[in-house]
């Protein structure tokens, strides 16, 4: 019974993740939902109804709590958790339609999800399907954002954990809870204030090994959809990136790590982390395509092929390599690890473009900074009027002077759109775990 309950939330969590993907009409969004309508006919073959409940982080089945399945569907409960639904039922007799604008229902953006939506439901003519609702304070609701985000951000680097775990042990990859977390991290892309990236650049240190997989992935589908890539295509990039460096989770913490200069030996073995990536990423190709075999083994290649695997012959990198390499290159640099220092953000940009056109294409380097900013979101920086601001947006027409949040001393507090004030100026940048520590908290 347990079994094609599973079968059933699946397959809605892919029915919820193909819709916001293809669309209503679209056939792949069509055949899931036909399967799903299947698995619950089979359900209600043997009972009445179920219903499930969401009990903190966990989804709970009558008494039973499904740790299991909770843990396959927890992006799906994020997203119901957001919503502020801790409870669906299911009652038999429901139907192919009913189910078909549950789901459409479910996949409007959480800003609708206000009122009473129970009344919506039956509005819509589903009768068969009952949502609760979780009271929220009202303090909850209106600070929209930031926490909900940073749980997004932290379930889908266990997320990611588990994905490239899965892969290091060479077992099936839950490609749909990966696609699920990625894809709501994309979602957030379009709102104004950008939390999911301010997340990968300033919170980063204090997180696990997966950390730089998962910043290297919310860059590249961040830069790959302001350069106007379709939703799927930016999705593919997003898992390509992700698994980007997994041949070096084969190679020793020691060499990795050496503080000091690599013997011709060692080097030859970190740099043959690419071909030993692309070898693994080719057992996945049926569940994640093409694409991650090919980032694996070109994101070292350079721009103007002077990197490695040497190759016999000329080859460009695909767009997908060139996008992940810069974010890549990106993140390493701006990250703290335990064997290395983090550069500010002006030296980041410096190292990188003086790499202009050898290891990165000019144009797309260039376009990688118009998004991200020369300052990015979320960096605390001191003003020319010594005030202490932090980046709350960026000018694409002039990198240097962003939109900021004025945040020390008190009676300066305010924002400020630095295009439009030119007497203000960025100074200098603050470690957000040393120096600036301090005025991050007052944000
Ligand atoms: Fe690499
Ligand atoms: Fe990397």
């Amino acid at each position: 019974m347990l079994n094609s309950i599973e079968t059933a939330f699946k397959g809605l969590l892919s029915c919820l993740q193909s819709i916001k993907m293809y669309g209503e009409s679209h056939p792949m969004f069509q055949k899931s939902l036909d399967s799903t309508f299947e698995a619950f006919r089979e359900v209600f073959s043997e009972r009445q109804e179920v219903v499930i409940g969401i009990v903190g982080e966990e989804l709970a089945f009558e008494k039973e709590i499904l740790f299991d399945l909770a843990k396959f569907l927890r992006p799906a409960i994020l997203y119901l958790k957001e919503r502020h639904i801790e409870r669906i039922a299911f009652y038999r007799g429901l139907n192919r339609e009913e189910l078909l604008r549950f789901v459409c229902f479910i996949a409007g953006p959480k800003e609708d999800f206000k009122g009473d939506f129970q009344a919506s439901l039956s509005l819509a003519g589903v009768e068969h399907i009952s949502i609760g609702r979780l009271k929220v304070s009202s303090g909850q609701e209106e600070g929209e954002g930031l926490p909900d985000q940073s749980e997004l951000y932290n379930s889908s680097a266990d997320v990611v954990g588990q994905a490239l775990s899965g892969v290091l042990n060479s077992e099936k990859v839950d490609q749909l809870a990966l696609k699920f977390s990625l894809g709501s991290i994309m979602e957030n892309f379009s709102s104004q204030r950008q939390e999911m990236l301010k997340l990968a650049t300033v919170k980063k240190y204090d997180m696990g090994t997966y950390v730089h997989m998962l910043n290297v992935s919310i860059f590249s589908m961040y830069f790959s959809s302001r350069l106007g890539f379709e939703k799927a295509d930016i999705l593919n990039i997003g898992i390509a990136a992700m698994y980007h460096d997994i041949g070096k989770l084969y190679i020793s913490r020691k060499i990795l790590h050496k503080p000091g200069q690599l013997t011709e030996q060692e080097f030859g073995n970190v740099k043959s982390h690419t071909l030993m990536g692309a070898q693994i990423m080719l057992k996945y190709t049926d569940t994640l395509g093409i694409l991650p075999v090919v980032v694996s083994f070109e994101h070292h290649l350079k721009y103007d092929s002077s990197g490695y695997p040497r190759l016999p012959f000329l080859r460009s990198q695909h767009i997908a390599s060139m996008i992940v390499s810069i974010c890549d290159v990106y993140d390493a640099l701006s990250q703290r690890r335990g064997y290395k220092q983090d550069y500010s953000p002006d030296v980041v940009y410096n190292i990188m473009n003086k790499d202009r056109g050898k290891t990165f294409d000019p144009e797309l380097l260039d376009k990688f900074f118009k998004f991200m900013g020369f300052w990015p979101v979320g960096a605390v920086v001191a003003l020319n009027d010594e005030s202490v601001a932090i980046v709350v947006s960026q000018n694409e027409f002039d990198i240097r002077r962003p939109k900021v949040q004025i945040v020390w001393p008190q009676e300066k507090k305010r924002q400020a759109d630095l295009l439009e004030d030119q007497t203000l100026s960025i100074q200098r940048y603050l470690n957000p775990w040393k120096e600036g520590k301090e005025f991050l908290k007052l944000a």
